[in-house]
């Protein structure tokens, strides 16, 4: 049975914790769901963290259609997550939902991301009565990193921490079933957790959010170029990763790799008549 968004609000109500990571590709998406992981994200960080873009920013709907197809074909329980990257939902209440409906229809998502609070809860509401469900996005927004001037924590003065609650608040009220906290001090964190009653999913939002998310890449350690604050390494797929490919450059060039083990044999008569022509 597939995790539906009733069962994710439940979570909150029971005090159970929720996890939810990105994946951007079907052999991994289908790890994740495996490892019983609820809320799986096919997040537009795949376009710093697959793509190699500097920010979000760039990433295409078509890129994120793309990345959301691999993903639903590996994934049997969680829910999916579309996240709708930049500018496929500022323009219009009706961009907001043709774009939201390509993500369900066409790559089979079961729901979408959008960023934003109080500015996008018209198009939220819109899309959930449509029947599509939204997940909130409010805290660092990267696709806004350029009006915050980078990567930079948010929530810190009064009035930003209280324009915070009042996006989450305004994105329950539009019917959005979890909203990610991202970047904001841990204290606010919990705070808007406690005011509101859908789940808080948090990414360096402190431990009093309703759920965690991370970037799959970045708790692997399969993501280089940096490691945020917020992010704990459970693996470290660079090192492990950059071995095998040394070790499987020496054999080739060394003449040690394919052996036997890894070729196909032929029968002997057939070569025989062969090397006689
Ligand atoms: O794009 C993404 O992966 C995200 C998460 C970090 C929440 O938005």
């Amino acid at each position: 049975m597939r995790v539906t968004i009733n069962q994710i609000k439940e979570m909150k109500q029971k005090g159970e914790k929720i996890s939810c990571l990105t994946a951007y590709d079907y052999s991994t998406a289908k790890i994740v769901d495996e490892a019983g992981i609820p809320l799986i994200l096919v997040g537009d960080s795949l376009g710093m963290v697959v793509l190699g873009y500097e920010s979000t920013i760039p990433v295409t709907i078509e890129e994120m259609l793309h990345h959301t197809k691999a993903v639903v074909r590996g994934v049997k329980q969680a829910m999916v997550i579309g996240d709708m990257p930049f500018m496929t939902y500022h323009l219009s209440v009706e961009q907001a939902l043709q774009n939201a409906t390509r993500f369900i229809q066409e790559a089979g998502a079961q729901s979408v991301k959008l960023e934003g609070g109080v500015t996008v809860a018209e198009k939220v509401r819109r899309l959930v009565e449509c029947g599509i469900p939204v997940m909130g996005h409010i805290g660092l927004t990267p696709q806004s990193i350029h009006q915050f001037g980078g990567f930079k924590i948010q929530g810190k003065t009064p009035e930003a921490a209280i324009r915070l609650l009042k996006d989450a608040q305004a994105l329950e009220e539009a019917g959005a079933f979890s909203i990610v906290l991202e970047t904001v001090p841990a204290p606010l964190g919990a705070l808007i957790t406690e005011r509101i009653g859908i789940p808080t999913i948090g990414i360096g939002a402190g431990i009093g959010c309703d759920g965690q998310v991370q970037v799959i890449n970045d708790i692997l350690g399969s993501f280089a170029d940096f490691v945020p604050k917020h992010a704990k390494q459970y693996a470290k797929l660079t090192d492990i990763v950059r071995n095998a490919v040394t070790e499987f450059h020496n054999e080739v060039t060394a003449g040690t790799f394919p052996t036997d083990k890894q070729s196909f044999s032929m029968d002997e008569s057939i070569l025989a008549k062969l090397k006689a022509k």
